[in-house]
């Protein structure tokens, strides 16, 4: 039975550099993962990294503008915490190897990007992810004595201590269909986000909300739910991502009528305000009958205005985007794009350690987790910064948490729970929906209905239908009765994982009466701070998720307008 000091589930950038941090200060570390960790969801993004590096910046001004871009919902604590460090961090990931593109005098070269007051996204070309990601997986081989790697493991569920503590998880080798209680002092979820909820998105198929649904399962508090963010620039054809970097480097947006809309919305940042209010400006000019291309239903974003050789230099990723999935050479035209679902704000709730505060010795960080730092609205580059500096500060408590205390030992008999739930899914009927049917309709019904505008009628409508769709998950359809890769069986928790999430996502949605970051409520159009100046928490129940509250952290900045 695999026995480790920390347990991180989960290996993209969160994970690999809790696993870093924890190893350094001589904990025993599995990091287990159902892909292969260089194949996380991290690798797709895109644009860069936020720190105030140069020294005309400052970290306080980098805060004040994520705690803008939060729509003052962002605890500001955790945000102090995030952008104080980020400079440490990003000059540490440039020391281990990180190639950041440099300038012309040889410094490392900061683009801008949107809700920014200054140039402070540090970028790989358009692979910033994929680059951090790397460089860490190799880190990690310096620590091999110490840390082992279960990649192609699928956590079946989170282990609940008697006394109420979190001692590890059940995983299944998805190459055998072997399955294994992994004993844990201290355990980290960085097993990302939920964006498969919704179609298209941006995200990744393995982005299915497993580490949310888990740790509501065993007591943790899922926050913030409702906040879900539209990417402004992704294909019309298929939702994939063109990245912000498109308009740090100056590309345009361009409405049907050849108008340059955004003076109209943001008058001073144009295509840089924040992502909400990008997207939702979008959104108006499609739904007010100005949307270009043949059915009028996106949005032109003109990179001909930048030169070509910074093009093939710095966004060299999209230009290959733009051929292989729309046929468009971005350095001759402008290629059609809408908002497009990209990121939750919402998640575990945790401290700036990484805790979840009812379950001791369970953490989460990365897109799984709320600290909360974004808020109503994340800052495009806030991302990664999030989950290198939440992971690293997640490893550093979990390893010394577990320097103090005895290695649990689950019952075996809990293995066999799990075992059991998944015999029980392979030898279901073949009369259920498939469970790419039910997803099909969870994601095309939420990104109508929950999506950059909302209503309660629509929100209403949603709610039945992911209580609907939450019942026919269980008897989906499955095909596959072997053990050996069956993601068919995995596809079945996946789907109960997304449907637990919806569900608190839209109750969310309906809860909060205004419009603040994210949440653009068509029938409650103003933010409304005397009465929704909080967080939205949900626990889960027998009878279903219990709505509760949770307040703001404020040090220094009092809500005011917020215009771009
Ligand atoms: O547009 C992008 O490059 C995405 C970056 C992010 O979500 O932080």
């Amino acid at each position: 039975m695999p026995s480790h000091d920390v347990l991180i589930i989960g290996a993209g950038l969160a994970g690999q550099r809790a696993a870093l941090e924890a190893a350094q200060a001589g904990a025993s570390v599995a990091i287990l993962s159902k892909v292969h960790p260089v194949r996380s969801h991290s690798v797709a993004a895109a644009g860069g990294i936020n720190a105030a590096v140069k020294v005309t910046d400052s970290w306080e001004s980098h805060a004040y503008d994520t705690v803008k871009g939060s729509d003052f919902l962002g605890d500001q604590d955790a945000i102090e915490v995030m952008c104080r460090e980020a400079p440490g961090e990003v000059l540490h990931l440039e020391h281990i190897g990180v190639t950041f593109h440099r300038d012309e005098t040889g410094q490392m070269d900061a683009r801008a990007f949107g809700g920014a007051s200054a140039k402070r996204t540090f970028y790989v070309a358009d692979i910033t992810g994929q680059a951090i990601l790397h460089v860490l997986y190799e880190q990690l081989t310096k620590y091999s004595d110490q840390i082992d790697k279960y990649e192609e493991w699928f956590s079946t569920s989170l282990i609940l201590n008697e006394d109420g503590s979190c001692g590890g998880c059940i995983a299944r080798d998805i190459r055998t269909g072997q399955m294994e209680v992994f004993n844990a002092k201290s355990t980290i979820l960085a097993n990302g986000g939920a964006g498969q909820i919704f179609k298209p998105t941006t995200n990744a198929l393995i982005c299915t909300a497993d580490g949310m649904a888990q740790a509501y399962d065993i007591g943790a508090e899922l926050m913030d739910m409702e906040m879900i963010q539209y990417h402004p620039t992704c294909l019309v054809s298929n939702g994939f991502l063109i990245t912000e970097g498109a308009r740090g480097e100056g590309a345009h947006l361009i409405n049907g009528n050849g108008e340059r809309f955004m003076s109209k919305y943001a008058p001073n940042k144009l295509e840089l305000a924040s992502r909400d209010v990008v997207s939702r400006a979008e959104q108006t000019e499609i739904n007010e009958g100005r949307g270009a291309g043949p059915n009028k239903d996106g949005i032109y974003l003109d990179i001909t205005v930048v030169p070509k050789k910074r093009v093939h230099e710095a966004l060299r990723e999209i230009v290959n985007i733009g051929k292989d999935f729309s046929g468009v050479d971005i350095t001759k035209e402008p290629i059609l794009i809408r908002p497009g679902q990209h990121y939750i704000m919402g998640g575990v709730r945790t401290n700036v350690d990484g805790q979840v505060p009812n379950v001791p010795g369970l953490y989460a960080a990365g897109e799984v987790a709320c600290v909360s730092v974004h808020g109503g609205n994340r800052l495009g580059a806030n991302s990664l910064l999030d989950t290198l500096i939440f992971g690293k500060r997640s490893g550093a408590h979990a390893a010394a948490r577990a320097s103090d205390i005895p290695m649990p030992q689950a019952p075996t008999s809990r293995l066999e729970v799990d075992r059991k739930k998944l015999e029980k899914i392979i030898s279901r009927e073949r009369t259920g929906r498939r469970i790419s049917e039910i997803k099909d309709e969870l994601g095309t019904t939420m990104n109508k209905n929950c999506a950059v505008y909302r209503t309660e009628e629509n929100l209403q409508e949603q709610l039945e239908i992911v209580r609907r769709l939450k019942e026919e998950a269980k008897t989906a359809a499955i095909d596959d009765k072997g053990t050996i890769f069956n993601q068919d069986v995995l596809g079945a928790l996946e789907l109960e994982y997304m449907m637990k999430t919806a569900e608190t996502i839209v109750l969310g949605a309906i809860e909060r009466k205004e419009s603040r970051g994210a949440q653009s409520r068509a029938d409650f159009p103003d933010r409304d701070d005397e009465k929704f100046l909080k967080h939205f928490t949900f626990t889960e129940s027998d009878s279903g998720p219990v709505l509760g509250e949770a307040p703001i952290t404020f040090t220094k900045w009092e809500p005011e307008v917020r215009s771009y």
